[in-house]
């Protein structure tokens, strides 16, 4: 089983505007909500694959319902630390004339330190029955940035793999405890090691300046230009595939669930790139905010062109 830990989990709203006035009165012209944390979007995905997924982490009194009624229409398990407030909206507003969308994002309200100590309870108990534990995205107002570090140092006293996929401190930090994989975008890789990446060469080598903390693997995803995964022996990149993108949410998370599938099944560094790939891809292939379909993973993967980087 792979346990994913939301800690600041959120509802996308997205409204559709003719043409977005600033300042003036916008008439919505459509509108949709998506459950979006990103353990909740690994879990999804790994359950998409077939794998089995279980949630855990925050939720909050109110608009918790909606997070725990998505999980299980989909028939993913869960168990989270409710927090009294509500889930934050993330209002996402699609300008029509444009094609662009325009993001207004609350922080998530604060978590009391005895519902942070209940969290590291939940740790306890599905740490020992996981076989990889992964901790991505954000976390809300006056959450301390060591919260990873804490969170993967109590899971590391088990059996179990961690898996890293956060931005700034709370990346950082994190790092400290050595979970098992990484997976920074390049702008978070760029932020953390302080350098300007231009070549796959530089990408590598701030790559592996993690596994000094004691990162086995480091996969870096580069948007629309592939991606790169390295461990201390071998280096790959993986060429951009070719398909018709229809939306890009959700897109690093699905690289986590099939870097996950690959872990599990043993593949070894170069296929478990591909796996990434495979299901990032079959991801963005899709409309908006859906993601990875077991069909679309399986028709990628024969498709991903891999290259050592020696
Ligand atoms: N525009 C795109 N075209 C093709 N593939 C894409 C595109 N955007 C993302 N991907 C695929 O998804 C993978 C992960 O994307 P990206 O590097 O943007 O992740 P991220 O920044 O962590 O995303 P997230 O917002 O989900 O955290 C890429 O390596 C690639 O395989
Ligand atoms: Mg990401």
């Amino acid at each position: 089983m792979v346990t994913t830990v939301t800690l600041n989990p959120c509802i996308d709203r997205m409204v559709t505007v003719e043409q977005f006035t600033y300042g003036g009165l916008n008439r919505i012209k459509d509108s949709r909500m998506d459950v979006a944390g990103k353990g909740v979007n690994v879990a999804v995905v790994l359950h998409q694959l077939g794998g089995s997924a279980f949630c855990t982490g925050i939720n909050y009194t109110e608009r918790g319902q909606i997070i725990r009624d998505f999980l299980d229409s989909k028939g993913i398990p869960y168990d989270f630390v409710d927090v009294e407030g509500e889930v934050r909206i993330n209002l996402k507003i699609f300008d029509m004339s444009k094609g662009v969308v325009t993001e207004v994002n609350e922080s998530g309200n604060p978590v009391p330190p005895e519902c942070l100590a209940k969290l590291m309870d939940m740790i306890d108990t599905y740490a020992a029955g996981s076989r990889m534990m992964v901790f991505s995205g954000s976390a809300p107002k006056k959450v301390p940035v060591s919260i990873y570090r804490d969170l993967i140092e109590q899971a590391n006293k088990y059996k179990v793999l961690c898996v890293l996929d956060a931005d700034d401190e709370l990346l950082l930090n994190g790092l400290e405890a050595g979970p098992y994989l990484v997976k920074p975008n390049l702008y978070e890789l760029e932020k953390a090691t302080g350098k300007k990446l231009a070549t796959h060469g530089e990408i590598v080598y701030a790559a592996r300046t993690f596994l000094d903390k004691g990162v086995s693997i480091v996969g870096v995803s580069m948007g629309s230009q592939g991606a790169i995964i390295v461990d201390e022996n071998e280096a790959y990149y993986a060429h951009p595939v070719e398909v018709e993108v229809k939306g890009t949410a959700g897109a690093g998370d699905s690289m986590v669930a099939g870097f996950c599938v690959a872990i599990q099944e043993g593949t070894g560094l170069k296929e478990m790139l591909r796996y990434g790939m495979a299901a990032a891809t079959a991801s963005v292939m899709r409309e908006g905010t859906l993601l990875c379909t077991r069909e679309g993973f399986e028709s990628i993967l024969p498709r991903v062109e891999i290259e050592k980087i020696e």
